[in-house]
């Protein structure tokens, strides 16, 4: 496995690996791997002859009061974890490489960034967009990889790749979760012993509205409504949203008579989880 820091010169690896017929899978992460990102890099290495896992914490993804410093970090340990997964380069820039003096661009999603995480963390897409963009063209793959988990994140990534021409397959693969329920995500290494029973009212939430659309409730005010209360009487949490939206569009539905993404965002002590699913 090669650990590639320069932007350069894991474009010109990719550039030569292309001509050899060879087909690249690239992971995006900021590193801190949990089996969640595993699950990604193995579908990366057997469907694509080299399968490489971006590590870089993005700095313009965060906003002023989040925790881009805090953000955890173990190189040593997530390169073990791509080695053994059978990943052929991690390309790990530094912030200056990818983000140069001078540097002025941003690639920025209208509608679907717009609400749910768009309306709470202002920019938050527009970093990710950006900084996704500069991963296809410097890494030049055929497919890359994303988490269902970040549900809002997959769509913004598929309509700018779609829109700008990008000519990479993005594939988006199902949310891995502890044997409790909790989706894995980096950041619940921020939960306390105390705090880690209160995040699993996200993963009940989603099995609550599962359970009253099979009983018949149509109304999302009303499912809603039970799931506000529910995750409100739980100790230590804060609801950032709930709610019900087209999984397309994301624009909110009224009623459930059809499938309809349930996004929920919730903070826990220092930690904001996200999770959503498809009900109806
Ligand atoms: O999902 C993430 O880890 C990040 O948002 C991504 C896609 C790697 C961009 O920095």
């Amino acid at each position: 496995m090669e650990v590639i820091s320069a932007p350069e010169a894991m474009t010109a690896w990719s550039e030569a690996r292309r001509k050899q017929d060879r087909r690249i899978a690239l992971v995006p992460t900021m590193g801190y791997l949990h089996d969640g990102h595993l699950s990604l890099i193995r579908w990366a290495v057997e469907r694509a002859e080299d399968a490489v896992v971006s590590i870089f914490v993005n700095p313009t993804q965060f906003g002023p009061q989040e925790d881009f410093g805090a953000y955890p970090r173990d190189m040593e340990r997530d390169l073990a974890l791509c080695r053994r997964a059978g990943t052929r380069v991690v390309f790990a820039p530094e912030v200056e490489d990818m983000y140069p003096a001078g540097f002025q661009t941003v690639v920025s999603v209208k509608e679907v960034s717009r609400p749910l995480c768009g309306a709470t963390r202002p920019g938050h897409f527009d970093g990710v967009a950006t900084v996704v963009t500069k991963l296809f063209t410097i890494v030049r793959p055929h497919w890359g990889v994303f988490g269902e988990k970040d549900y809002q994140q997959l769509l913004v990534i598929k309509r700018f790749t779609r829109d700008l021409n990008l000519g990479v397959e993005v594939v988006g693969r199902p949310t891995l979760r502890e044997p409790d329920g909790l989706a894995m995500s980096s950041r619940n290494k921020y939960l306390t012993p105390e705090q880690r029973p209160s995040a699993l009212s996200l993963s009940r939430s989603l099995a609550l509205a599962e359970e009253l659309v099979a009983k018949g409730e149509r109304e999302a005010e009303s499912i809603l409504r039970k799931i506000r209360d529910m995750i409100e009487a739980t100790p230590g949490t804060e609801i950032d949203y709930a709610e019900l939206r087209d999984p397309e569009t994301l624009v909110q539905v009224n009623r459930v008579d059809k499938p309809a993404l349930l996004a929920l965002a919730v903070k826990v002590g220092r930690a904001r989880l996200i999770d959503n699913r498809i009900i109806g």
